[in-house]
């Protein structure tokens, strides 16, 4: 890649207006290579993904399916699939993130959009198999030079040019005592990967622990009151989970960029928890 990881993840933001100027042949073999190697999550889940032409059916899909997301002249979209299993989504995020990321690197602008297209034009050309599910899609393409009045507005409404404090999402040994610079030590860069990580309705439902004794960070998920319901009617994506997965591509990145050695493991300290937070996931250092 031409860029590092954390010039990449400051480079990113979601684009909802495209130029329409197609993207080069080399740059699309590119892209094709990338994701010809499907590769597995750090749970063990693996995704398959495909970069497809943009066809009338897939806006209305995109507004039917209530994704918030106007795009307008986008002319390709990567679509990706990934079988139900136990943290299904989690993994989708982290593969995608990760694609999404060399996307930026060619130059390439991209918005993540969450929603269940499994009945949607997006779906057919997937050719899903039974078990599958696509849980988000991205355009990609040239970014117009000015953003569209509907994405200003997303944008705005979104808070999407803001993110929380370092002090409201990374705590010490328990919930509520704020990690120092000193302490995150040489995992201040990869934390810091993480805050700037784009997430649903930019709604930053990740929460980190370090764990002094051990030498781990902890990752919680702190889900935003009234955003999810298992059986929506709108058979919604638990969205905060793919958010889950794009912290841990960041945080993973960043460090293996930093030479800092390290593995995701399921430990759960049992922490006391506050209210709708679960634990997710490990870095062992
Ligand atoms: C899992 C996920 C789903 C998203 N779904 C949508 C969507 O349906 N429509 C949309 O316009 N933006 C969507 N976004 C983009 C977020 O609104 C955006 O990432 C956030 O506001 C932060 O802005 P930034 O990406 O420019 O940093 C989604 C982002 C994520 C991570």
């Amino acid at each position: 890649m031409d860029h590092k990881i954390t010039e990449l993840i400051r480079m990113r933001t979601a684009w909802r207006t495209y130029s329409g100027k197609i993207i080069e042949d080399h740059k699309v073999k590119l892209i094709e290579s990338f994701i010809d190697n499907p590769e597995t999550g750090p749970f063990g889940n693996s995704a398959r993904f495909r970069f497809v032409g943009a066809t009338e059916s897939d806006f209305s899909s995109l507004k039917d399916l209530g994704t918030y997301g106007f795009i307008k002249g986008a002319k390709s979209f990567i679509i990706g699939a990934v079988k139900k299993n136990e943290k299904d989504l989690e993994d989708y995020g982290y593969l995608m993130e990760r694609l999404i990321l060399y996307l930026t690197d060619l130059g390439l602008a991209t918005c993540w959009l969450g929603a269940s297209f499994n009945k949607s034009s997006f779906a057919e050309k997937m050719d899903l198999s039974g078990d599958e599910v696509i849980p988000a899609v991205t355009p990609v393409g040239y970014r117009a030079e000015k953003r569209g009045a509907v994405d200003s507005l997303i944008r705005r409404a979104a808070g999407s040019k803001n993110r929380k404090k370092g002090d409201e999402i990374f705590f010490s040994e328990e919930f509520n005592i704020p990690l120092t610079q000193e302490e995150a030590g040489k995992y201040s860069l990869p934390l810091e990967m993480v805050r700037l990580a784009p997430s649903a309705s930019n709604k930053q439902p990740w929460r980190i622990i370090k764990d002094k004794k051990g030498n781990v960070f902890h990752f919680y998920l702190r889900r935003t009151k009234g955003y999810y319901k298992e059986d929506n009617i709108f058979k919604m994506m638990d969205l905060q989970r793919i958010d889950m997965g794009i912290a841990m591509c960041h945080f993973e990145l960043t460090a293996n960029e930093l030479g800092l050695k390290g593995k995701w493991k399921d430990t759960d300290p049992g922490i006391a928890l506050p209210e709708r937070t679960q634990y997710v996931v490990s870095w062992l250092c």
